[in-house]
C-alpha cells in the first residue's frame, strides 16, 4: 500500500485546551509529529517574549502547530469532502503544509532575525527539503511530496484553494493562534465562532468561499484579530522585552566582534556571526538554550551584557514613552546626546520601536500578500468582505503605526549624575 495513504491502525488523539481534540489517523502526520525538527517546536514559545506580560502565555508553536493541522482536516474531512470542486488528492499536501507552515521558526524569532537577519521561512523551506527526518517521512509519500508542501507554504502552489486554507486573511493558521493566544493570555476578546465560519466555507474554482450567512462570524473573527493586535500582540511591555532581548543579542554580536574574552564563550552563537550557518547549526537553537546563556552572562565583565542579561531575566524592563525621532528630530537628537553626557550608552540605553498593523487589507494585486475574504450570496455571486460589511469596510485599510522610545527608569532616579541634565531628560521622558 502506498505510505501516504495508510492509517494507524487506531486513530491518535492529543487532548487540546482549544480544540478539545486534535484528531491524527494518518501514517504520514503521527510520524511528522515524531521528528525530532517537529519535536524542537515544543520549545520555542508562540508569543516569544508575551509570557513576561501575561503569565499563562507560555505555550508553544508545537501546540499551535497541531491546532492549524486539525483546523484544516475538520474543513477537509467535515466540510469540503464530497463536494465536486474539492479534489480530494489534495487531503495529504495541505494537512502536511498546515502541520509544518512554522517550523522554521527560531528563538524568540522577531528579535533574533532583528540582529542576525536570518529569515523563518527559508528555513521552513529548507527543513522540508534538506537532510532532515521531516524530509525523510515526507519523501517516503513521493520524490517530489517535500517540494509540493513547501511551494503550499511559500504560496507558489498551483492549486490556490490549498494555499487559501493556510494562507489568506481567513486562514487556519490565524483561526487558531487568535483563539490559542486568548485562551494561554487568559483576555476575553480573541474568541470567535469558528465552528460556524467552518461550516459555511465552500470550495469555488481556484478560491475558498464563505456563504453571506457566515458573515457575522467573520465580523467578529476581524474584530478579535484587531483587539488582539492592539491588546496582546503590540503591548507595550512585552515590546520593552523585546527590545532588551535584541539589544543582549547586539551587545554578544559586538564583543565578539571585538575579541572580548567571554567566560561563557557565546559556542551557538558564533555560526550567526559569521553569518555563515548550516541548518543543523540553526535548528539546534532554542529558547532554553537562549535563556541559559542569559543567565550565565549576567556573571560578565562586561557591563552592558551583564546589565541587559539581569533585565531580562529579572524581568527590569524598560521604560517608554511615545515618540517619533522622524516628526520630532530634535527632541530625539538631544536626548541621545544627553544620554551620552550622563555616560548612559543610547546605543543599548535609548531605543526606538515601532509597530504598525492593517486590521483588514483591502486586496490589491501584487501588494497584498495575504488573499481577501470573498464572500458568497444566495444568488451566487462573490463579493469581497469589505463591500459587503459595514463593520470590516470602516476599518479595511486603515493602518495603525505606534512608536515608542525606551529607557531604563533608572536614568530618571540616579542622583550622581549631573542634576541640570538629569531635570532636563526627566522634562523629555518622565
Ligand atoms: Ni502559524
Amino acid at each position: 500500500m502506498n505510505y501516504g495513504n495508510m492509517k494507524l491502525a487506531e486513530e491518535k488523539v492529543f487532548k487540546d485546551p482549544v480544540h478539545r481534540y486534535v484528531h491524527v489517523r494518518d501514517r504520514v502526520i503521527w510520524d511528522l509529529i515524531g521528528t525530532r525538527e517537529f519535536q524542537r517546536l515544543r520549545r520555542i514559545r508562540q508569543l516569544g517574549t508575551t509570557y513576561l506580560v501575561f503569565h499563562g502565555a507560555e505555550h508553544s508553536r508545537f501546540n499551535h502547530s497541531l491546532g492549524v493541522y486539525e483546523i484544516v482536516r475538520r474543513i477537509i474531512d467535515d466540510v469540503f469532502h464530497g463536494r465536486p470542486e474539492w479534489d480530494n488528492s489534495e487531503r495529504l499536501v495541505v494537512l502536511c503544509a498546515a502541520l509544518l507552515h512554522d517550523l522554521g521558526h527560531g528563538p524568540f524569532s522577531h528579535a533574533f532575525e532583528n540582529v542576525f537577519g536570518t529569515d523563518h521561512e527559508e528555513y521552513t523551506r529548507d527543513t522540508l527539503l534538506g537532510d532532515t527526518e521531516v524530509n525523510e517521512v515526507l519523501r517516503r509519500v513521493s520524490p517530489d511530496f517535500p517540494q509540493k508542501v513547501a511551494q503550499v507554504i511559500a504560496k507558489t502552489y498551483p492549486n490556490q484553494q490549498v494555499i487559501s486554507l493556510i494562507s489568506s486573511q481567513i486562514d487556519a493558521d490565524r483561526m487558531d493562534y487568535l483563539q490559542r493566544d486568548a485562551y494561554y493570555t487568559g483576555v476575553s476578546y480573541g474568541h470567535f465562532d469558528m465552528e460556524r465560519i467552518l461550516r459555511v466555507m465552500r470550495p469555488r474554482e481556484g478560491r475558498v468561499v464563505i456563504k453571506a450567512s457566515g458573515m457575522h462570524a467573520v465580523e467578529d473573527y476581524i474584530m478579535s484579530r484587531y483587539q488582539m493586535y492592539l491588546q496582546i500582540y503590540f503591548h507595550p511591555v512585552s515590546r520593552s522585552a523585546e527590545v532588551v532581548l535584541k539589544n543582549i543579542l547586539k551587545r554578544v554580536k559586538k564583543l565578539s566582534e571585538e575579541d572580548y574574552w567571554f567566560k561563557y564563550e557565546p559556542v551557538h552563537f558564533k555560526p550567526f556571526f559569521r553569518g555563515r550557518v548550516t541548518l543543523q547549526e540553526y535548528l539546534a537553537l532554542d529558547e532554553s538554550i537562549l535563556l541559559t546563556y542569559f543567565q550565565f552572562w549576567m556573571d560578565e565583565q562586561d557591563d552592558i551584557l551583564s546589565d541587559l542579561c539581569q533585565r531580562f531575566v529579572n524581568r527590569k524592563l524598560f521604560h517608554y514613552t511615545d515618540l517619533n525621532p522622524k516628526e520630532q528630530p530634535e527632541k530625539y537628537e538631544r536626548l541621545l546626546a544627553l544620554f551620552q553626557q550622563v555616560g548612559v550608552d543610547p546605543t543599548y540605553y535609548l531605543i526606538h520601536d515601532c509597530t504598525t498593523d492593517l486590521p483588514y487589507d483591502l486586496y490589491q494585486p501584487g501588494v497584498s500578500t495575504k488573499l481577501p475574504i470573498f464572500l458568497e450570496l444566495p444568488n451566487g455571486e462573490v463579493r469581497e468582505l469589505s463591500q459587503q460589511s459595514i463593520i470590516v469596510d470602516a476599518i479595511a485599510g486603515r493602518m495603525k503605526i505606534d512608536h515608542k522610545v525606551y529607557y531604563p527608569a533608572e536614568i530618571l532616579k540616579n542622583d550622581s549624575i549631573d542634576q541640570k541634565l538629569r531635570k532636563e531628560i526627566i522634562d523629555f521622558l518622565g
